[in-house]
């Protein structure tokens, strides 16, 4: 045998542990549990309802270094395994001069809903820099983070299309459904346009920094599987397949069916509501001879409003059953509600860090 001389190259430092949300992002098995909360900042916090106090929230994505003070604010008092860009799905629609507003309580509200062909013909197009914005909040919570990942995201175009026809939010997708079915053609257009916007929305922030990026198709869960495919599937790969040299996480809410195609589309981990256990989830999304799914999930956001034993039972299960997957990112099923008690989520972090993966 040949000792190992001396002058072997070694690197000058030894090299970080990489951060288990990047671990368990790739399949593999970190150690511990990574946990972060989809709307982790917002108004369960009192700091967040503090510096947003007369700031209307669109004002305050495009301002970067409030972006990058309430991004910062779960990460400083929950210890989450990962930041998430504060901003919101129409951004870039707001950035390419759709007139869009938030509505406190109610949610994204568009001033000429889009029906027609000519409306789609006549959307703008989004160019990068009139992002830099959020690229400029990117860059500075790159700065401020550290080891700590920093997620990006975006409105996958079903979602997006849904607000556009409806003009708000929706409860059964009325309009949205009426369109698909009776003029594919502008549907098919509309979705390619939102697919091209997402793409540059998601393409600026991995430009500028983020590590991870999520694609929110919050409402596809309201489609048939059939459907999905027909009509969402092929708008959502392009983005998937558009987003290069970061892990990507595909998520919507009431996708129990839809598992496998969301799969299809192209993303790296499948995020999964708290209706199916994440072992079943696991198995649809399992493809034979291909490797362990990775998933992200499941508590019911509603579960944490309940007593700390019942917490506890939950956050132990949903480790338990991740066990299934390859690799498992703790989470919600959903959004941090807004009357969650923060020390709440603190606690379950210190639980989940707490536990084997
Ligand atoms: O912490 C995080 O998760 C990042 C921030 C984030 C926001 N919106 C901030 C926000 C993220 C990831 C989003 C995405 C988003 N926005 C989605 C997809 C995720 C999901 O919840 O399904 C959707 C559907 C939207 C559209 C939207 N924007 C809704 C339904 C609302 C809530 C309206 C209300 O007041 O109840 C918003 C506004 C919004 N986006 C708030 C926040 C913190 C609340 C506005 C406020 O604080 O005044």
């Amino acid at each position: 045998m040949t000792p190992v001389p001396d002058t072997a190259a070694r690197p000058a430092e030894p090299a970080a542990a990489p951060a288990p949300l990047l671990v368990a992002a790739a399949g593999a098995t970190p150690a511990h549990p990574p946990v972060w909360f989809m709307r982790q900042a917002g108004r369960s916090l009192p700091e967040y309802r503090e510096v947003r106090e007369g700031i209307p929230m669109l004002q305050a994505c495009f301002t970067p270094e409030l972006v990058c003070e309430i991004t910062m604010q779960p990460v400083r008092r929950h210890g989450v395994d990962a930041a998430i860009l504060f901003s919101d799905i129409v951004v870039p629609l707001v950035a390419a001069g759709i007139g869009v507003d938030i509505v406190p309580g109610t949610g994204p509200v568009v001033a000429e809903p889009v029906r027609t062909e000519a409306a789609v013909a006549g959307l703008p197009e989004l160019r990068p820099d009139q992002l830099d914005a959020v690229a400029q909040a990117v860059r500075l919570l790159r700065a401020e983070l550290g080891d700590t990942p920093l997620i990006g995201f975006a409105g996958a175009p079903f979602t997006l299309a849904s607000y556009l026809i409806e003009g708000g939010p929706s409860r059964h997708h009325e309009r949205t459904k009426a369109l698909m079915y009776s003029d594919p053609a502008t549907w098919h257009a509309l979705l390619a346009a939102l697919a091209t916007i997402t793409t540059t929305f998601l393409q600026v922030q991995v430009a500028a920094g983020v590590q991870v990026v999520q694609l929110f198709d919050s409402w596809a869960g309201a489609l048939s599987e059939r459907d999905y495919r027909e009509f969402v599937l092929p708008h959502s790969s392009r983005v998937l397949a558009a987003v290069q040299g970061v892990p990507k996480i595909h998520f919507g809410v009431g996708t129990s069916e839809l598992l496998p195609a969301m799969r299809e589309a192209g993303a790296d981990v499948v995020g999964v509501d708290w209706r199916l256990p994440l072992d079943e989830a696991v198995r649809r999304l399992t493809v034979p001879g291909g490797p362990a799914p990775v998933v992200q999930g499941n508590l019911d956001p509603a579960v944490l409003l309940a007593d700390w034993d019942a917490v506890e039972r939950e956050v132990r299960r949903i480790v338990d059953e991740g066990r299934a997957a390859g690799g498992h990112i703790v989470n919600l099923g959903h959004g941090v509600l807004p009357n969650t008690d923060p020390a709440v989520l603190t606690r379950v972090v210190e639980l989940v860090h707490s536990l084997t993966p």
